[in-house]
């Protein structure tokens, strides 16, 4: 991989799989960018007796922290782009992704994280239960920290007909944790070809 190439952050929560499918198509886009990829999950925050109440969660979760590691400031501060992934909590960001977010607050008063470029993905339950909501929630702390902010708008046809959204790729897992469809992953791999393309054309702006 030359040094020159662009370098994108990945960084999701998960706790059931959904959204971890998201991450790696969207990881997949952006490798077909060019990209070098880190992809991250967040850690769980909550206590052992929170986690032993769903069957499979603490598995899972040390299956995905050593599949992919935990996302540190250095990971923030080396890419170019960063896309964050999380799971609908009641209309917004899961608590575990916005625990990254806030530790970013280093590199936000150094002013590093100034000029990249960002993206969102999300999963929900429900089809109206709030992934827009979440997704552009999650613009506001991304654009206190100085992020551009790169949407999905209507630039894959298939957007026009519901899959995903202009604010960034979206599935909807229902009451049994369904996995995303192939249009899902379809929206969610040209999110992160974009996104690295951008971050890309933004590199020389930031130097
Ligand atoms: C505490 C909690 C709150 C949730 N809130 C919502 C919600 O407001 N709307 C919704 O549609 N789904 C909600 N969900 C469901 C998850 O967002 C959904 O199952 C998601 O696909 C999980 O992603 P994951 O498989 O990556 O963990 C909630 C789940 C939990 C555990």
């Amino acid at each position: 991989m030359p040094d020159q190439a662009t370098k994108v952050l990945v960084v999701f929560y998960s706790r059931d799989g959904a959204v971890e499918a998201l991450a790696k198509a969207v990881a997949e886009g952006a490798r077909e960018a060019g990209a070098e990829v880190r992809l991250r999950r967040a850690p769980d925050i909550v206590s052992e007796s929170v986690m032993a109440k769903v069957p499979g969660w603490k598995e899972r979760s040390e299956r995905m922290i050593a599949e992919y590691g935990a996302p540190t400031t250095a990971d923030a501060d080396w890419a170019d782009a960063i896309l964050f992934g999380t799971p609908t909590r009641f209309g917004n960001v899961s608590a575990e992704l916005k625990a990254y977010i806030d530790s970013l607050g280093g590199l936000w008063f150094q002013g590093k994280l100034n000029g990249k470029a960002a993206g969102v993905f999300v999963s929900t339950g429900g089809p109206h239960g709030g992934n827009e909501s979440t997704a552009t929630t999650m613009f506001v702390p991304l654009s206190h920290l100085g992020f551009v902010i790169v949407p999905n708008g209507y630039t894959h046809a298939k957007i026009h007909h519901g899959v995903g959204t202009p604010y960034g790729s979206s599935m909807v897992a229902g009451p049994t944790n369904n996995p995303p469809t192939s249009d899902d992953l379809e929206i969610a791999r040209h999110q992160g070809k974009r996104t690295a393309q951008i971050g890309a054309a933004l590199k020389p702006l930031r130097a």
